[in-house]
């Protein structure tokens, strides 16, 4: 059985769940985190899936707590062949405009969940790796350079752009041994409890990343294509 390991499940409508459904259902032995497992629909998901979900305890900005994760991975079986991390944190103020609030003294928790706490991870987690992993980080639109159209949205922005660039540097070097490495936009997804009118549902998205896990875009170092992508395998403009 096939392994995944998924961070930021905390909510029954957000991606982390959707993407932790579809795997379970492909046949997948889903480890299930977010800083409090004892949620409702993660207690279904266990009740219907006893043997192949896993829920794990984990707040990826503690070291202490990653490395509490990695004892529950050892205690089942030790392999991990995709790795998504979709956890997600942003400060309000800290996403005002500079020169209209913006608070930048509440902006290191942005980053080290969404870049740092990856990074963390990564490297707890590199023994479990298995030939060909595929380690992936939900990034956003946010955090590209190229695109970026606000004026605002700092806090968000710096901490994916972070995020970004940390999963280029692994690709270049996890790349060598056989790991592929993907920063993918989920698109503008439903994932709030009254959904505005984003583009896709938390299931549709979660379908085209799985797809694109499956069979990612060709990696080109010049350039570096092929690493941050649209969730349906679109390069996207860092
Ligand atoms: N929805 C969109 O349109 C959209 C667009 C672009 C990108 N994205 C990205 O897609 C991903 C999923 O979005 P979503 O809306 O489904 O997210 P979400 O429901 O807000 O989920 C964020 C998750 O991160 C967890 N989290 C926060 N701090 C954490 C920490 N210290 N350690 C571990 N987990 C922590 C939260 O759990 P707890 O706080 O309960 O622990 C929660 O489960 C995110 O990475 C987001 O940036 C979404």
């Amino acid at each position: 059985m096939e392994t995944v390991f998924i961070t930021g499940l905390s909510r029954e409508m957000g991606l982390g769940t959707a993407l932790a459904r579809q795997y379970l259902r492909k046949g997948y032995t889903v480890f299930a985190s977010c800083r409090d497992v004892n949620k409702d629909h993660i207690n279904q998901l266990k009740t219907e899936w006893k043997d192949s979900l896993i829920p794990v305890a984990l707040d990826v900005t503690s070291r202490e707590s990653v490395e509490n994760a990695a004892t529950v991975i050892r205690k089942h079986g030790g392999l991990i062949d995709i790795l998504i991390s979709n956890a997600t944190a942003t400060n309000k103020e800290g996403n005002e405009p500079i020169d209209a609030g913006c608070d930048t003294e509440h902006m290191l928790n942005a980053y080290n969940v969404n870049a740092v706490g990856f990074l963390r991870m990564v490297q707890v987690f590199l023994p479990f790796f298995s030939k060909g992993a595929k380690v992936n980080a939900i990034t956003s639109e946010a955090g590209s350079m190229g695109h970026c159209w606000r004026d605002n949205g700092l806090d968000y922005g710096m901490a994916k752009a972070a995020l970004n660039f940390a999963c280029v540097t692994l690709q270049r070097r996890l790349g060598k041994n056989g790991i592929r490495v993907l920063a993918i936009h989920p698109g503008w997804v439903q994932t709030r409890p009254a959904p505005p009118k984003a583009d896709l549902t938390p299931e549709q998205s979660a379908e085209y990343i799985i797809k694109t896990i499956a069979n990612p875009p060709d990696y080109n170092e010049k350039g570096n294509t092929g690493v941050f992508v649209w969730y349906d395998g679109r390069n996207f403009v860092f």
